[in-house]
């Protein structure tokens, strides 16, 4: 697939989630097979004033490149300008701007999803960002409930310069709720000539597969199926590729995968409690009497007591034997 000016091995795509993609997180959905990362959405106008903690969402390494930020806010120059500072202090690969956001705060702020409804200022966005950037440019949308209004959307966002657009097929209304809606994604690649990025509801090998067939898009990005679980990039792209599923393994999988998450935090200093506390408890998931396991994890006072939580479960691992 290529974006812009970009080549990338495979289609998929981690998306960008707030308070889950951060650089360990998405250096594992690399290694095991995303092709593209996204940093959570980070405030132009944050960023603009100075926000170290803003500014420092747009961390990276080089074992990241090609890396993508999600810039949110309503502003042209502002959102330009964001672009621009983020840049200078870590090289971005490509910038997405958040056109589908439904939370409240940022609504109210004129932001994420309430941009939809100003097809005239997205415009000016994009091609604020496309001619001031010499980076790739996407944009991720939700849907409108009006298929006149999505195509118009996508038709603004490809005229006014984005590389890509990501389409998340459910409506500000939906939230979570429901199910995101691949005709309308179909008929929104079917218009464009930029590639198509179909987003919502992929879960596992078989829903991958379902919405590449029905919406025939150039790639597909995958949320909260990640989340504790970077290794479904790997399942992912082997059963695209080999239509053939790997064998289970998750829990074992999952304990390794939380241990690399650490190693990978310690080296980027990113090791902090709070995140531990909440990845351990995604991370171990899906295995018979785990529910007292993740209870002490979430009574946990302090990191060694998660740590001892955790080498008692890979011990346990080795020797069957010993209990919790
Ligand atoms: C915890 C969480 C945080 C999210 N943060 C963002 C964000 O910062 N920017 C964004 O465009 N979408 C965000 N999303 C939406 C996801 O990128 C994605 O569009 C949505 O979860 C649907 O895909 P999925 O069904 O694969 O999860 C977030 C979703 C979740 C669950």
């Amino acid at each position: 697939m290529n974006i812009g000016k970009l080549t990338f091995n495979g289609n998929l795509i981690l998306a960008p989630m707030a308070g889950i993609t951060n650089l360990p997180m998405r250096l594992l959905c690399k290694r095991y097979g995303a092709s593209l990362v996204y940093s959570e959405m980070i405030s132009s106008e944050a960023v603009v004033r100075g926000n170290r903690e803003s500014t420092d969402l747009g961390f990276t390494s080089c074992e990241e490149k090609p890396f993508g930020v999600q810039l949110m806010g309503s502003d042209p120059d502002t959102l330009v300008q964001a672009a621009l500072i983020l840049h200078n202090v870590n090289p971005v690969g490509l910038f997405d701007m958040n056109l589908g956001c439904p939370a409240r705060d940022i609504i109210r702020a004129g932001c994420g999803c309430k941009l939809l409804k100003k097809p005239l200022l997205i415009g000016k966005i994009i091609q604020a960002l496309s001619d001031s950037l010499d980076v790739p440019v996407t944009a991720k949308i939700r849907i409108l409930n009006c298929t006149d209004e999505n195509l118009n959307i996508a038709r603004i966002i490809e005229r006014s310069g984005a590389d890509a657009l990501i389409v998340h097929g459910r409506t500000q209304n939906q939230g979570y709720s429901g199910r995101s809606n691949l005709d309308v994604i179909r008929d929104i690649k079917k218009e464009l000539s930029i590639p198509v990025i179909a987003n919502g509801d992929i879960s596992d090998e078989l829903t991958a597969r379902h919405v590449l067939d029905h919406t025939q898009c150039d790639g597909l990005m995958i949320g909260r199926a990640a989340i504790g679980n970077p290794y479904i990039f790997r399942r992912i792209s082997h059963y695209l590729e080999k239509e053939e599923l790997l064998p289970p393994g998750e829990f074992d999988r999952r304990l390794d995968n939380i241990l690399e998450y650490i190693e990978l935090c310690r080296k980027y200093n990113m090791l902090t409690f709070n995140d531990l506390k909440l990845k351990s408890y995604w991370f171990l998931k899906n295995r018979e009497n785990i529910k007292s396991v993740r209870k002490k994890i979430n009574e946990a006072k302090n990191m060694d007591s998660i740590m001892g939580i955790l080498g008692e479960l890979r011990n346990q691992r080795i020797n069957p034997a010993a209990t919790l």
